[in-house]
């Protein structure tokens, strides 16, 4: 039944999502990034503004569509548009009012549209647009462009275009909130005087203006003058070191918080640099200066540094600069930033004035020299392959300011002090360096201010438990990626109490000692990914009662010990588990169970899988079947109390067979239809007498009593257990016991008395009859308890060999016999004389 509607509906869907592939606008393609918000139609073959989406919609990517013109009021539809996306729509015609009504859109994307007619008034009604991205829209000039009303615009970015004049068009003056100008490659030659009118009515001294990538040839000498920029950037603008220079110098008097110079990786047309080329820069004002990919810059041609004696910042990134000059000491530089230059020694800086150095990336290094920048509060070393032979006090960097250290992706970092006199750090890292001696003693102890401590894949192997001693304000520790004494963390976080983050991922971890998170309380992210923790609980989660993210991922963790995970923090926001060694067998069904039930918490759930056993590996950890086990425990719990139950009732029934026989037989039997008076039951040792005197006084006696006698009565062939119970007990009134030591020594004899005495409660006959045949010793009679029980309360006769005694045996013995024989002619005789003799046993 469901498979051919499954397939009915299969069908469906096809033919609808065939319909939808020849008529785009009946069917509703565009992707919902966010739920009536944002919506991305890109590359749909679409030729119209979709009309099905909410008019909610806010953000709206078309791109890549063949729209090619966009109409009157195209978005009449969508009036709350924020961001509207059309690059790359083919569109050539833009008519007036196309945007209208679009009065919340902030962002408009029209790159790469090939527009012919642009009216006047098509961005009208654009009353909040503040971003407009217009590269490659073929705009031959700034003029032409009728963006005048757009009071809002913060960034204005023209670039890929072939606008040959720098001429900014009156409607500048209406562009007031103007912060960037993108002008590069275009095709700009000469910047005159007069380009620059309306920026002396108008100033707008947060302008950026970008005009990278123009083939300039002049610019006029003042063209600037008392212009205030925040930034010029002048990237692979100049062609020739003439030109630039002369174009340098014609900057003059211009004031711009940044001037950026230099060219792009792959645009480099500058041949050679000359020492009087950047001259024009003693005729500007700049706060910071940035230069950046010069080829043939050398030391010889820093001279012009010391026309910068002003600037506040200073950046020299992918340069040839083998080395620095000696800077004059009146500079007042407070950054200084080298990238990626080819430096050969560590530079000598002596900037008494600067407070931030950047010196990363640069190759070619080999070791740290001594610094002496008396104010110097942020010091940024990474990846230079240098080496620190004596890191880290005051007199190394030669301030006692440093806040910040960075000393990362270096060579060999070798501790011998303890960061004396650097009392004010605040953050340090020493990541992917490695640190000698960094667990010899504690070498963080005067870092009472550090808050962020990195020292993850540093190759320490801890083994000293101070190491982190004095760290009293660290929020932040990243240990990643270095060991520990038997792979064990021990308890070297005391004092840490401010810690938030601490990540010991990938540290080979196997155990955790139980006092290592006593002194983090604080403790919000805890990484332990990447290690070989088998247990979840190996972690001591009790002090941890902050714990926002524990990410376990990647150990070989397959179940808990148990205890723990009662103090599982519930705090706790975020477990990753992933990747660990879940063994999907009923053995761990209550840790299985258990992740189940923190569902809520795990990450990516669905990429825990089973890794063992075979059988299951690959099924996720979540699909595991409590019920299957719950299925398999009743199985086996009645199978087992089936089998317990079976062998018990076999060892019962084993055990009590012949009571059991005996019941059957009494039912059958019944009373009076004995055929013997007495069946005898007596140890074979015991047999003469029996034979001699029992058989021959009471059988040939007067009255005649007939015995069973199992050597004589017993039909032979049948077992002698069933003989015992058919012939011995049902067919006999009474039964005599002889009572000797052997008798008390043959298990036989009391197995068939204990059967008697059964017999007896069942045929509810007082019907034994002891005869003490010798003196048994007491010790020996006690271990019968029972019978020794009976002995001392009952009457029984004592066998003696005097003339006397045996005349008072028989006649006992006859008279006990006698009670309740049925009548017969020979057996009369003392019928009557029925009188109670007997001897009371003590
Ligand atoms: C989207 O908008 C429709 C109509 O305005 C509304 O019914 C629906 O609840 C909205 N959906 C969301 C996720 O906001
Ligand atoms: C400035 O904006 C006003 C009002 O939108 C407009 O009338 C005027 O023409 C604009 N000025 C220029 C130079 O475009
Ligand atoms: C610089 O540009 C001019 C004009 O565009 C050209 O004639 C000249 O060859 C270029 N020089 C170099 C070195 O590219
Ligand atoms: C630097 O360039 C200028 C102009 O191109 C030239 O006159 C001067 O000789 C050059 N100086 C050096 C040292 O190359
Ligand atoms: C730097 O500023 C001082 C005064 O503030 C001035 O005398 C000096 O000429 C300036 N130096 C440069 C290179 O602009
Ligand atoms: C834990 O560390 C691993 C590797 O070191 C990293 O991939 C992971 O993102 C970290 N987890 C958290 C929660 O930061
Ligand atoms: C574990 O999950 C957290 C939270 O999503 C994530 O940040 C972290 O990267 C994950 N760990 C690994 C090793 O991917
Ligand atoms: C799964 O088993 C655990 C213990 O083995 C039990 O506490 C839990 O209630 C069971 N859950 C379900 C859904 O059967």
């Amino acid at each position: 039944m469901m498979a051919p509607m499954r397939l009915a509906g299969t069908l469906v869907i096809l033919t609808m999502a065939f319909l939808s592939g020849l008529r785009p606008e009946s069917w509703d393609p565009c992707v919902q990034v966010v739920p009536n918000v944002t919506y991305q139609c890109m590359e749909l073959n679409l030729y119209k503004i979709p009309d099905n989406m909410p008019i909610s919609t806010k953000e709206l990517d078309m791109s890549f569509n063949p729209l090619k013109h966009l109409g009157r009021h195209s978005f009449s539809n969508y009036l709350e548009l924020q961001v509207l996306d059309l690059s790359r729509c083919e569109i050539n015609i833009i008519e007036d009012d196309a945007f209208h009504g679009l009065n919340q859109l902030s962002s408009l994307i029209l790159t790469g549209n090939p527009i012919q007619s642009l009216a006047l008034g098509a961005f009208s009604g654009l009353s909040n647009l503040q971003r407009l991205v217009a590269l490659e829209i073929s705009l031959a000039s700034l003029e032409d462009f009728p963006i005048g009303d757009l009071k809002t615009l913060e960034e204005l970015n023209v670039a890929h275009n072939f606008i040959d004049s720098f001429k900014l068009p009156d409607y500048f003056s209406n562009l007031t909130n103007l912060e960037h100008l993108d002008l590069s490659k275009n095709n700009i030659q000469n910047i005159y005087h007069g380009d620059l009118q309306i920026l002396y009515q108008r100033p707008l001294t947060k302008l950026s203006l970008d005009l990278s990538l123009n083939p300039l040839k002049f610019i006029q000498p003042g063209a600037f003058k008392e212009i205030k920029l925040h930034q010029l950037t002048l990237r692979s603008t100049f062609n020739s070191t003439d030109t630039m220079k002369t174009c340098i110098q014609g900057l003059v008097g211009l004031k711009t918080d940044q001037l950026v110079l230099g060219e792009f990786k792959n645009e480099r047309q500058i041949e050679s640099f000359n020492r009087s080329l950047l001259d024009g820069l003693c005729d500007m004002t700049i706060g910071e200066f940035e230069i950046t990919f010069f080829r043939e810059f050398s030391e010889k041609t820093t001279d012009f540094l010391n026309c910068l004696a002003n600037v506040s910042a200073v950046s020299l990134s992918s340069l040839d600069l083998s080395e620095l000059p000696k800077f004059s000491s009146d500079l007042r530089w407070q950054y200084l930033e080298l990238v990626r230059c080819s430096f050969e020694n560590f530079p000598e800086l002596m900037l008494k004035s600067l407070k931030r150095l950047v010196f990363s990336y640069n190759r070619g290094l080999s070791t740290f020299t001594e610094l002496e920048l008396p104010n110097l509060e942020f010091l940024d070393l990474k990846r230079n392959a240098l080496t620190f032979k004596h890191c880290c006090s005051h007199t190394y960097f030669g301030t006692t300011r440093l806040k910040y250290l960075d000393l990362s992706f270096n060579a060999v970092i070798i501790m011998t002090s303890n960061f004396l006199g650097l009392e004010q750090l605040e953050h340090l890292d020493f990541q992917h360096s490695t640190l000698r001696q960094a667990s010899d003693f504690s070498v963080f102890l005067s870092l009472k201010n550090l808050l962020y401590l990195d020292l993850s894949y540093t190759n320490i192997h801890v083994v000293f438990h101070g190491i982190f001693h004095g760290l009293a304000s660290l929020q932040v520790l990243k240990m990643a990626g270095n060991s520990f004494q038997d792979d064990s963390l021990p308890n070297i976080f005391m004092g840490l109490t401010e810690l938030m983050f601490l990540d010991l991922s990938n540290c080979k971890l196997e155990q955790v000692s139980q006092g290592a998170f006593d002194s983090v309380p604080r403790l919000q992210v805890l990484n332990m990914s990447h290690n070989n923790l088998l247990f979840l609980d190996a972690l001591p989660y009790k002090p941890l009662l902050n714990l926002q993210v524990l990410d376990c991922s990647y150990n070989r963790i397959v179940d808990s010990k148990g205890q723990e995970l009662h103090h599982f923090p519930s705090s706790l926001a975020s477990l990753n588990l992933t990747w660990n060694a879940f063994s999907c067998v009923c053995e761990h069904q209550s840790f299985l169970q258990w992740v189940k039930d923190q569902k809520r918490l795990l990450v990516a759930a669905e990429q825990m899988e089973c890794a063992s056993p075979i059988d299951m590996q690959g099924v996720p950890v979540l699909s595991f079947r409590n019920a299957t086990c719950q299925m398999r425990k009743t199985v086996i719990t009645v199978s087992v109390l089936t089998v317990f139950v079976v062998s018990a009732l076999a060892i019962l029934s084993y055990k009590f067979y012949f009571r059991l026989m005996l019941l059957v037989g009494c039912k059958k039997y019944g009373r009076g239809e004995s055929t013997y008076d007495a069946f005898v039951i007596y140890s074979s040792q015991d047999e003469d007498w029996v034979r001699n005197e029992l058989v021959k006084n009471l059988e040939e006696g007067v009255p005649h009593f007939q015995l069973c006698l199992h050597y004589r009565d017993f039909i032979p062939g049948v077992a002698i257990a069933a003989n015992i119970i058919q012939e011995g007990f049902h067919k006999s009134r009474k039964v005599i016991v002889v009572v000797s030591q052997h008798f008390i020594q043959s298990r036989w004899c009391i197995f068939e008395y204990e059967i008697a005495q059964t017999w007896q409660f069942l045929s509810s006959r007082a019907g034994i009859i002891f005869i003490v045949l010798q003196k048994v010793e007491k010790s020996l009679l006690r271990q019968q308890v029972e019978l020794y029980r009976l002995l001392s309360r009952n009457t029984y006769l004592e066998w003696e060999d005097s003339v006397l005694g045996r005349h008072i045996f028989w006649r006992r013995l006859r008279k006990a016999l006698l009670v309740g024989k049925p009548w017969s002619p020979e057996g009369t005789a003392d019928a009557e004389s029925n009188q109670h003799e007997a001897t009371t046993a003590t």
